[in-house]
């Protein structure tokens, strides 16, 4: 046996965006090839918590392509942990810490793609010791892919992006996610809702924490914020965000971490005003 038989085979290439990238676009490609075909559908946690056959294999994809290029490196994807906002923020504990980790969102918006509202998307990120350094995220039905490495800036199909201009709650456009965890949050959930859209120009609710965030980071919206994501919904489009100058925090103004569940995203500008509501809505709900 030659001696070189008994190292493991290892992709050369070290450019973790260009992986990240080729992942996104091949699983996208994928699932959008698998539109309308969908044959196991199951509950998670609720009955509004689903996940599809495609959702696992996208997850499978994405996995054994990165394995490919980086066996040494983590794996966080929604599909390989249990459901449930505790085992996410358990399996993420277990792993923070890893030197590289990919966290993986193999469809966001599975709800949007089960019933081919076309408002879904695979988000990838890379962190370096919990740090997030490369977020992609693809969005299959307009075949967008939004790209952004730590540092160097954020992208659509190569175009530098920025957030919006907008100064005042008055001229914004602001999207939001209902939580699956409707007893805890609904509340909460109603509450900002009143209090901040007659204070704003609009607010919508696409369905897909990761494409809201790159909506931010491309100026199409001038504000998101949700409550009880999970890692793997916000990792990619947080780094967007910022790299795009605008600014990440969770809803109570403390700066964007893996852990963050309640995220607060805007183009900077308007950041104080939507915390402010937040906070005058908690402050009524209680
Ligand atoms: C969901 C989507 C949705 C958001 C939920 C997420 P999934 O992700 O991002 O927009 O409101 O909080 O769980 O389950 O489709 O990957
Ligand atoms: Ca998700
Ligand atoms: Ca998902």
């Amino acid at each position: 046996m030659n001696e070189n038989d008994k190292v493991p085979y290892v992709v050369s290439s070290k450019s973790y965006t260009a992986v990240a990238i080729n992942c996104a676009s091949k699983a996208g490609e994928w699932i959008k090839s698998r539109l309308g075909t969908v044959e196991r559908l199951s509950t998670k946690v609720s009955a509004q918590d689903i996940v599809t056959e495609v959702d696992k294999g996208a997850e499978q994809m994405i996995r054994k392509l990165i394995l490919t290029h980086f066996p040494d490196h983590a794996i966080l994807g929604e599909e390989g942990v249990e459901p449930g906002a505790e085992a996410a923020a358990r399996a993420l504990q277990a792993a923070q810490d890893e030197e590289y980790l990919w966290i993986i969102d193999p469809i966001d918006g599975t709800t949007n793609y089960v019933h081919g509202f076309p408002f879904y998307s695979v988000s990838i990120a890379l962190a370096h010791r919990g740090q997030v350094i490369v977020g992609v995220i693809y969005d299959p039905s307009r075949d967008e892919l939004f790209v952004a490495e730590k540092g160097k800036g954020a992208y659509v199909h190569g175009s530098p992006m920025h957030v919006s201009g907008e100064e005042q709650l008055s001229d914004s456009l602001f999207a939001s996610g209902f939580p699956l965890d409707a007893a805890v949050n609904l509340p909460q959930n109603m509450a900002e809702l009143q209090m901040l859209l007659p204070k704003v120009r609009n607010i919508r609710a696409g369905g897909s924490a990761a494409l809201h965030l790159a909506y931010v980071a491309t100026g199409r919206l001038s504000g998101y914020w949700e409550r009880g994501l999970s890692a793997w919904d916000a990792a990619a489009g947080a780094l967007l965000v910022q790299e795009s100058g605008g600014r990440v925090s969770d809803t109570e103004g403390r700066p964007y971490d893996l852990a963050v569940r309640n995220i607060a995203a805007t183009n900077g500008l308007i950041h104080q005003g939507l915390l402010d509501t937040l906070k005058e809505a908690s402050d009524s709900a209680r």
